[in-house]
């Protein structure tokens, strides 16, 4: 069979749905790119805004028109939003044939070969968290892989649909991640990026108490991981802030695979707006966070994300965010307009911000951020930076790209002796707006 999956979503998402994939692939199937090549079609479904899941949905039932044309089609939901409306799916779009939930991805394969040898209907959002180690299969051959290291969230931050469609965080074993990180590198990978909801949470049990200063598996895993030879680069992404302690504080400054940069979601810079979002942090303590680890890693960056329009969050509430965003100085943001969520605590809440209101803070913020990334691009001029190279650029295929380890991107002639997945340096010789150019050395 030829199968298409379209991913919506996170990155935990791109992950699940190349680990699908590859299950295909090794069942003898192959994965086509475009969706009137497919026997299967699969959507790997998102439902952190409403507006993710109308996107999902508005596709998902474009595709009647390809069922209509070809009945032995073979159409399959999976993921977050088949998670939080199961049976319902199936009802409001008749020609899908399968809804898997989060806990049910890894049966994507034998449940699109048991549709097309019985052609019945299925439905299946069990919990399941006992499988957690069955999407380890990779499928992607690039110099950069992901790794899930936890699954599900146990923080239940008031806005949030993650705990009630992903389910209660459990880790992976330790021994199961290395592992699969030792056999990624074998197979040519050089950088692994860490996935979990909150990946310093990792190997905690599902405690939400951040743990003693001196206590941080996370932490542990990374010191491993940076000893496994022929990996470049160690990345991660998200972490909670309070998990930041001292413990894994120094892990990241003495392991020199884990990149200097870190997603730090903030969401408000507002305390009043925090405790009702409830985040187990004040602005003040963030701040500190970020001053603690400057000061163990002072060339770290900074990326977060930001919710604007809260139910109650005044002109005061924003301004204070937007303070503190331009205080932290983050070098990348990703800033969302607060959509309730039904289930997720926030949605009882009015939601008392108009969406023009929201439009115009996202708007203020964003204009910040490019005034603050292109000062920042630019001061790294006549510097010299280590690059991950990553391959022919996408715009320019006379240039390559590579990333720091900042996450800044690089583009660059390339050489005779460059290949992707070489570590080079490169002296930054000008800035744009989004990225930098240099020289290789
Ligand atoms: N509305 C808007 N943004 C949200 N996020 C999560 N839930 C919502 C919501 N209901 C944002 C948060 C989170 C990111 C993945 O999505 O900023 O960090
Ligand atoms: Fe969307 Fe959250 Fe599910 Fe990722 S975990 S797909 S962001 S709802």
């Amino acid at each position: 069979m030829k199968v298409f999956i379209k991913t919506y979503g996170c990155q935990m998402n791109e992950r699940d749905s190349e680990a699908v994939g590859a299950l295909f692939v090794q069942a003898g199937h192959t994965l086509c790119d475009h969706e009137n090549d497919a026997d299967v079609l699969l959507f790997n479904t998102c439902s952190v805004r409403d507006a993710a899941e109308r996107k999902a949905k508005g596709k998902i039932g474009f595709m009647r028109k390809l069922k209509l044309r070809n009945p032995d089609l073979i159409i399959g939901v999976m993921g977050c939003m088949a998670q939080r409306l199961g049976d319902q799916l199936l009802a409001e779009l008749p020609h899908l044939d399968f809804v898997l939930g989060t806990g049910q991805i890894h049966k994507a394969l034998e449940t699109a070969e048991k549709i097309a040898a019985e052609r019945k209907k299925i439905a299946n959002t069990d919990v399941a968290p006992e499988e957690i180690d069955m999407l380890g299969a990779h499928s992607v051959n690039s110099q950069s892989a992901q790794i899930a290291i936890t699954r599900g969230c146990n923080r239940f931050c008031s806005y949030c649909i993650v705990p009630y469609v992903r389910g209660r965080e459990v880790s992976r074993s330790k021994e199961s991640i290395l592992d699969e990180a030792r056999s990624l590198v074998d197979s040519g990978v050089r950088e692994i990026l860490l996935l979990g909801q909150n990946v310093a949470a990792y190997g905690l049990n599902g405690d939400i108490r951040p743990p003693a200063e001196d206590h941080s598996p996370f932490a542990e895993l990374l010191e491993e991981l940076n000893e496994i030879p022929g990996l470049a680069r160690i990345r991660y992404t998200s972490p909670y802030v309070s998990y930041f302690n001292t413990r894994l504080i120094s892990a990241l400054a003495n392991c020199s695979k884990v990149c200097r940069n870190i997603h730090l979601p903030l969401q408000s810079g507002s305390d009043r707006i925090l405790a009702a979002m409830n985040r187990q942090y004040t602005a003040q303590s963030y701040r500190d966070k970020v001053a603690q680890l400057r000061s163990a890693m002072p060339d770290l960056t900074f990326s977060t994300d930001v919710i604007v329009g809260f139910p109650g969050e005044t002109e005061e509430d924003f301004n204070l965010t937007r303070e503190l965003m331009n205080e932290v100085g983050f070098e990348q943001a990703y800033i969302f307009k607060y959509s309730p969520r039904p289930g997720a605590k926030s949605a009882t809440l009015a939601d008392t911000v108009s969406e023009e209101e929201k439009l115009r803070r996202n708007n203020i913020l964003l204009d910040d951020l490019q005034l603050r990334i292109g000062a920042k691009l630019a001061s790294l001029t006549g510097s010299t930076q280590e690059i991950l190279c990553e391959g022919v650029s996408a715009r320019n295929p006379a240039r390559w790209t590579g990333r720091t380890g900042t996450n800044f991107v690089v583009h660059f002639d390339p050489d005779a002796n460059v290949r992707p997945g070489y570590l080079r340096q490169v002296k930054i010789t000008r800035s744009g707006n989004v990225s930098l150019f240099g020289e290789l050395i």
